[in-house]
């Protein structure tokens, strides 16, 4: 039997196939109790604190109703003295004798793993630089919502910027369930060689295969296809660049038409530029002369696309997360 009890959440690397299994399960159990309008108790008695360095929607608001519907009494914390006044190291110390869990969303990756490290409580890592592992339980149950296949039998594409959080996340859980996962993007944004071969080490265990191209054509026979924004929190002086080198992956009815499977879906862990109603989206296509970014409108709202399942999926996803380590299970 899985038991996740004290466990940190810090990149999908460290959790076996049947402990993300496990927490997939939780999470449609207590999907199902929400929707029969249960209240829950799983994290009554518990304060968890969520650190916040970059923007969020999805997340944050996951971890808060996540916390609030399991009865936990969350703190939201963004101008906080970590990393000016007192070291990361210091501000762990104190935040875990305060709290019983800590979520952390930022830049670098050693930030989260510092807070693991030196909080004595459970750390979760709500997006850095490096990966998003929440964000992958939230599509990988999506995919089981909505793709008539065990996950050894899926393909999975990802299109875009395979070197950001996403592409590397994505990789590493189409490894663990032993998926058939394919990067196609530009050799200049394909994930790491050291991940890569990492990862390869992983497949050779779980059957999994992990393929890179240039190709679009390489797109046939997807069951998933998986874009993300071409340019993400903290990069935004690399707009020309990436548009430069993306164009020819945007995710439209063409890409549709190449997999040559009605039934594919489309993920996106949003948010997302498919159209100019942004502030930042509005400026960017008026600068380039753009009409879309990653995905065409047509596809973002075409019937291939479960993009909201997918971020409603966060909720529940997160709440498995918290229940699963610091839950009174
Ligand atoms: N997908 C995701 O992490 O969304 P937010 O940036 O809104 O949290
Ligand atoms: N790659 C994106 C993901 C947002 C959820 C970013 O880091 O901005």
């Amino acid at each position: 039997p899985v038991n996740l009890k004290g466990r940190n959440f810090i990149t999908l690397k460290d959790f076996t196939p049947s402990e993300i299994r496990y927490m997939l399960d939780l999470s449609m159990d207590l999907k199902n109790k929400k929707r029969a309008g249960i209240k829950g108790n799983l994290l009554e008695g518990k304060n968890i604190v969520l650190l916040f360095e970059k923007t969020s929607t999805r997340t944050r608001c996951a971890f808060e109703v996540a916390g609030f519907d399991e009865g936990a009494n969350v703190t939201f914390l963004t101008n906080s003295q970590m990393g000016k006044k007192e070291s990361i190291e210091d501000t762990a110390k104190v935040l875990g004798r305060f709290y019983d869990g800590i979520e952390f969303r930022g830049f670098k990756q050693e930030t989260v793993d510092c807070l693991a490290e030196h909080a004595g409580v459970s750390v979760w890592n709500g997006l850095t630089d490096l990966y998003h592992p929440t964000q992958i339980l939230a599509d990988f149950l999506t995919v089981k919502e909505h793709v008539d296949k065990s996950f050894n039998k899926i393909k999975f594409v990802y299109v875009g910027d395979a070197r950001n959080n996403m592409g590397n996340s994505l990789m590493i859980g189409a490894a663990k369930m032993g998926m058939e996962f394919l990067a196609l993007a530009p050799k200049e944004l394909w994930p790491s060689k050291e991940l890569v071969d990492e990862m390869n080490e992983v497949a050779k265990e779980t059957g999994a295969v992990i393929k890179l191209s240039e190709n679009v054509d390489d797109v046939k026979g997807a069951d998933v296809i998986y874009t993300d924004v071409w340019v993400s929190m903290g990069e935004e002086d690399q707009f020309e660049q990436r548009i430069k080198l993306l164009t020819p992956y945007q995710v439209n009815m063409d890409m549709i038409r190449k997999t040559e499977n009605d039934d594919v879906i489309f993920l996106h862990c949003l948010p997302s530029f498919h159209d100019e109603n942004t502030v930042v989206g509005k400026e960017i296509y008026e600068k380039f002369g753009l009409k879309s970014m990653e995905v065409t409108d047509e596809v973002f709202r075409s019937k291939y696309s479960k993009v909201f399942d997918e971020a409603e999926n966060r909720m529940h996803t997160i709440k498995a997360v918290m229940v699963s380590t610091i839950g009174n299970l």
